[in-house]
């Protein structure tokens, strides 16, 4: 079965390691995630972005989730990503996903609570575990769009009063990742990262982690970080094996031939970012 995020990152959270939490978008992306960490025994987090959600559509990919699960025994969550929109949510949740997203981060604190709250109130009614940002991730996941200047770091004196108030199972953190490329090499607040650590208890979450340098996500997961989203390491390699197949056979009209090298490229990065995740052979 489907399970939601409780148990899997309070067990990360004990251990010092992170689930990842990788984004997915058709059946393709979904069968080569879960391979990878069958193949490795690591927990792990299917993620969709609404624009995910509207394009695979969320009875497909709760069936596909259900498929996978019942192929191991490992835990596997099917988690909405940056969700904005309540009846949005709620409908996901009555259709199975165990795992949610509010992101209500663009708003005033005390607004950002009351929307968390909402969803809070009926994630947890069906054993749904939600996830809230505080501060703001630049850069751009899927329509979700941040400019530098919109952008802003969590404070930890804020974050442990926001974890209380709302009542989420773990909280997104803004210490200077951001979603997609950086243009050079990420800098990363860990001082913000141990501030918020001591004075939040449950699992944190570290978005936009494509290019930041392994050796970085490995240190902010040793200072407390336990779910890992990755997104685009994963969709680049995929794109430019597929264009590279089609270069070399410009009349190829065959998914299974031209999605084949799509899958295998991704598989290997999948596989790389669990070892730094730390996750492999946890179960
Ligand atoms: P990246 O695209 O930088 O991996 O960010 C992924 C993410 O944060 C998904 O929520
Ligand atoms: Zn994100
Ligand atoms: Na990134």
């Amino acid at each position: 079965t489907i399970l939601s995020t409780r148990e899997m990152l309070l067990k990360a959270q004990n251990e010092h390691y992170a689930v990842p939490a990788f984004n997915i978008h058709n059946m393709e992306t979904m069968q080569v995630i879960v391979d990878a960490a069958v193949q490795l025994r690591s927990p792990l987090i299917i993620a969709a972005t609404p624009s995910t959600v509207q394009y695979a559509d969320r009875d497909y990919l709760v069936a596909m989730a259900q498929t996978a699960a019942k192929q191991t025994d490992l835990p596997i969550a099917v988690h909405l990503d940056h969700h904005e929109n309540i009846t949005d949510i709620k409908a996901s949740i009555d259709a199975g996903f165990r795992s949610a997203m509010i992101d209500a981060s663009r708003e005033p604190f005390e607004k950002n609570i009351a929307l968390v709250r909402e969803v809070t109130a009926y994630a947890h009614r069906y054993d749904t575990t939600v996830e809230a940002e505080l501060g703001k991730l630049v850069g751009q996941e899927d329509d979700l769009i941040v400019d530098e200047a919109a952008s802003a770091y969590t404070d930890p004196e804020l974050a442990a009063e926001f974890v209380l108030a709302t009542g989420i199972d773990s909280l997104a953190v803004a210490i200077g990742t951001a979603h997609g490329l950086y243009k050079g090499v990420p800098k990363l607040d860990f001082d913000r990262l141990k501030d918020i650590r001591a004075k939040v208890d449950i699992p944190l979450v570290l978005h936009g982690a494509s290019d930041v340098p392994d050796e970085l996500v490995q240190k902010a997961i040793a200072l407390g970080i336990c779910k890992v989203n990755v997104a685009t390491d994963l969709k680049i390699p995929f794109a430019d094996a597929v264009k590279k197949f089609f270069t070399a056979n410009p009349s190829a009209s065959d998914p299974r031939k031209y999605m084949t090298p799509g899958k295998e490229a991704m598989a290997k990065i999948a596989a790389h970012k669990i070892k730094v995740c730390g996750s492999e052979n946890r179960y």
